[in-house]
């Protein structure tokens, strides 16, 4: 039986527009994050303090993390890479700081240009400064239900890398699907042997929708008891070093299922659908999202 409520974690800001080509205006990324922090999201995923050679979409991340309106009660996190990053995320007073990595050797090297190990110190590190700034961290694991440089990836790398992650003090580890690959009946095997070892609540679920499973893996996930999930707002997406990445889950399409089975989102569908439309005008061409096209096709 799926859960009463679920968390939705809003990653359009990161996620969304790290791989458009289209540049967004520092003050439309603005814009559009003050309106979904206005829809009832309590946490959204911002930008990114990556270098900004490797992503230039995002390089603007202090200007729009100072710029927002900060809503009481709402999470706004960004990615960090390393100490650098630690340092512009605290200078652009980011809540929530989230570490990232992958459980294939190949996507890591490609995405952050280090091997595993080589990872695991510099985030160790910046999460050691991130609880002394008083912050909490989150933390991400890619590649977990296929590596599109390697295929397979075994789920012994998945908790060897969320184990260290915790120990860190990474208080919730988001589940990466990468490339969109993963199946409802993959999903559920992988978490029974992740729920061994790990609670519910230390684990989040971040799937991309490439093949159009995405819905579905949440369903699944749904039955294994899983309560958060991250999602982005008109189906924006993809990582720009993993090839044939496409969009996050839609938000959108995310809270059409969710309120239709009666599960507690606490979010405000109609004014995510706003903000959706907000953004696919300023990326000017038609979004993935099928809520978002139902919405303005009236
Ligand atoms: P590197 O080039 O190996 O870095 O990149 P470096 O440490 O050798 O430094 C090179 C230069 O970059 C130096 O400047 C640094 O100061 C600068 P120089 O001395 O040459 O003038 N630099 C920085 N500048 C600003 N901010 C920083 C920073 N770090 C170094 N933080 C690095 C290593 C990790 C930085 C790079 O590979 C990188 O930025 N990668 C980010 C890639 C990325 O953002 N990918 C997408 C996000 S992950 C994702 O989408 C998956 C996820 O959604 C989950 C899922 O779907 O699975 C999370
Ligand atoms: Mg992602």
């Amino acid at each position: 039986k799926e859960p009463a409520a679920v968390v939705i974690k809003e990653v359009g800001p990161r996620d969304g527009l790290q791989n458009e080509q289209v540049t967004i205006a520092t003050e439309d990324k603005i814009a559009w994050i003050n309106q979904l922090s206005k829809s009832g999201v309590t946490h959204i995923e911002i930008t990114s303090f990556v270098n900004p050679r490797w992503i230039p979409a995002l390089a603007d991340a202090v200007e729009v993390a100072l710029g927002i309106d900060r809503v009481p009660g709402v999470t706004y996190s960004a990615l960090v890479p390393n100490a650098r990053g630690l340092e512009r995320a605290l200078t652009a007073n980011i809540d929530e700081v989230a570490v990232f990595l992958s459980a294939s050797e190949t996507h890591n090297r490609k995405n952050i240009n280090k091997t595993i190990e080589e990872t695991l110190p510099i985030l160790r590190e910046v999460a050691t400064e991130a609880l002394a700034a008083g912050k909490k961290i989150r933390g991400y694991v890619s590649t977990v239900f296929g590596c599109p440089y390697e295929g397979h990836v075994a789920t012994e790398s998945v908790i060897r890398i969320t184990d260290a992650l915790l120990e860190m003090g990474v208080g919730e580890v988001s589940l990466g699907d990468t490339t969109g690959i993963a199946n409802p009946r993959q999903v559920q095997d992988v978490l029974a042997i992740l729920l061994e070892r790990f609670s519910h609540d230390q684990l989040a679920m971040h799937f991309h929708d490439t093949y159009g499973s995405g819905l579905a893996n949440v369903y699944a996930s749904l039955q294994m008891g899983m309560t958060t999930f991250d999602a982005s707002t008109g189906g924006l997406g993809g990582c720009p070093y993993a090839p044939g990445a496409a969009g996050n889950i839609s938000t959108d399409d995310l809270l059409y299922m969710l309120h239709g089975m009666g599960i507690h989102t606490g979010i405000d569908h109609g004014r995510l659908l706003e903000a959706a439309a907000f953004i696919q005008a300023k990326i000017g061409r038609q979004l993935p999202s099928r809520n978002l096209q139902a919405y303005l096709s009236g």
